[in-house]
């Protein structure tokens, strides 16, 4: 197992889903955690969790679209652990009110998932990387999605901003490679939480596992094993990819669903 000892790790969106797993694997692996989001309690629940199996964490409630919370974060990790050695940019997704077709998206549903999902994300890696260079290392690691790299059919514009944090990872890493930081992205597949619970149920479901060579959806767990292992020094020669984490899925379901909707819609 990787050990991240010593190390300090800030998670936006670390309250539930993928972050919250994503903090609990670190700390596990020996990190010091700072769990952000914008709601203080399910971020207590997350520090509870960890500090229960004898982890270090704290919260810090904040809005990752405010240009301030960045730097603000920055600090309570130097404040409260002495240094910010890994950044995690989770935070992300596309509210049930933004999802639509492109022919009818609006400037406010553009603005609101590329905001949260692009320019939060670079932002955020911006003042991670400046606090980096000072220490002369560091690991910031990108949460994308496999709609990056796939046509996705009503929430366009969400594919299109994570496709941009898969590209800016690259040109991040090599300008920032010299610092001695490191830029990496993870694109996961569909992954059970909350959010994703509630919008698959039954036969949903079970056509999302049938497109899954590993035959089950993602677990958080999924996520963070990779997240630990790009934070961890035995990655030290890794910068600039995205690996996909999908249970070997590579079938844009999403594409498939839409296409049905179109020949059905044409038949009748
Ligand atoms: N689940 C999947 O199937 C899947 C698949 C591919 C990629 N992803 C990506 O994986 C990441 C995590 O997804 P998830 O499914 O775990 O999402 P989720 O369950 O919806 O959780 C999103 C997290 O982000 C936080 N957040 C949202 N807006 C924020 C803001 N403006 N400022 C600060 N925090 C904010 C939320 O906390 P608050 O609401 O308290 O702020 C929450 O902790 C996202 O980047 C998503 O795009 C997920």
């Amino acid at each position: 197992m990787f050990n991240l000892k010593g190390k300090t790790v800030v998670v936006t969106g670390g309250g539930r889903g993928i972050g919250r797993g994503i903090s609990v694997a670190m700390a596990a692996a020996g990190a010091n955690v700072v769990c952000s989001g914008r709601n203080a309690a399910p971020l207590e629940e997350t520090v509870a969790e960890i500090e229960a199996a004898g982890g270090r964490a704290v919260a810090v409630p904040a809005d990752i679209t405010d240009m301030a919370t960045p730097p603000l974060l920055v600090a309570r990790a130097q404040e409260a652990f002495g240094s910010m050695d890994t950044w995690v940019n989770n935070a992300g997704s596309a509210a049930r009110g933004d999802v639509g077709a492109l022919i009818d998206i609006d400037e406010g549903q553009w603005d609101r998932v590329v905001d949260l999902n692009m320019k939060s994300a670079f932002f955020a890696a911006q003042a991670a990387a400046r606090a980096m260079r000072d220490q002369g290392r560091g690991s910031i690691i990108n949460i994308t999605s496999r709609s990056g790299s796939h046509p996705n059919p009503m929430t366009g514009q969400y594919g299109a901003a994570k496709a941009g944090v898969e590209n800016l990872t690259m040109t991040m890493a090599v300008e920032w490679g010299h610092m001695g930081i490191r830029v990496n992205a993870v694109a996961p597949g569909v992954v059970v939480t909350e959010e994703t619970s509630a919008v698959l149920s039954g036969d949903r479901a079970q056509k999302q596992i049938d497109s899954v060579p590993m035959g089950r959806l993602g677990q958080p767990h999924d996520i963070a094993s990779a997240c630990v292992y790009l934070a961890s020094d035995e990655a030290e020669w890794v910068s600039g990819i995205t690996i996909p984490v999908n249970g070997g899925s590579r079938i844009a379901i999403g594409h498939l669903a839409y296409m049905r909707r179109v020949a059905k819609n044409r038949g009748a």
